[in-house]
């Protein structure tokens, strides 16, 4: 497959996360289109068109909740390329401190601006050990997996 994964990072939290990400889906055999949002527009990097077979996106996540102004204006970017597509899963890193509400917003808001039923991925500050490399790996499974089985539109053909 090939996957678009696009992210902003102030200080290098997502950066981590995103690298990890991308190493899992190389491993798995599939092409990594790689963009920071912060120096790279979509159509610099894919001036023959955006087309991708998933979309992935990380975010850190600016104050009360919301979605950096780099990652905005990327997102205004892919709109207008390829639509909302519906294979698209969204990432991000945040702090617990700025409050349950706030916490990774940015990740729940590109979520919901897509509509996406793709699971999120939020981690706390910078991954951190076994466990957030563990959690990261089985994110990426699903998404890919899910990416190359889609679930069927009705979920009654598989009953009996
Ligand atoms: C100005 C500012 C506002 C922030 N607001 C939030 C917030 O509302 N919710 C949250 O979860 N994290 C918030 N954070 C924390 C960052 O999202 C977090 O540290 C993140 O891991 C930074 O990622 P990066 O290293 O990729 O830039 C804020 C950080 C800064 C600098």
């Amino acid at each position: 497959m090939r996957i678009l994964l696009a992210y902003c990072s102030l200080s290098g939290n997502t950066r981590d996360v995103a690298r990890m990400v991308r190493a899992r889906c190389e491993a798995l055999g599939h092409a990594v289109t790689w963009i920071e949002t912060d120096i790279q527009t979509l159509a610099s990097v894919c001036p023959d068109g955006a087309d991708h077979d998933l979309y992935v996106l990380g975010a850190w996540t600016d104050n009360a909740g919301r979605t950096p102004v780099e990652m905005k204006r990327f997102i205004a970017e892919l709109v207008d390329a390829v639509g909302k597509p519906r294979q698209l899963a969204a990432f991000g890193t945040g702090e617990t401190q700025w409050g349950a509400e706030y916490y990774c917003g940015a990740v729940r808001r590109i979520a919901a601006f897509f509509g996406t039923d793709y699971p999120t991925l939020e981690i706390e500050q910078m991954p951190h050990g076994e466990r957030d490399a563990l959690k990261i790996e089985r994110w990426t499974d699903t998404i890919v997996a899910r990416t190359e089985t889609p679930p069927h539109a009705d979920p009654a053909r598989f009953v009996a």
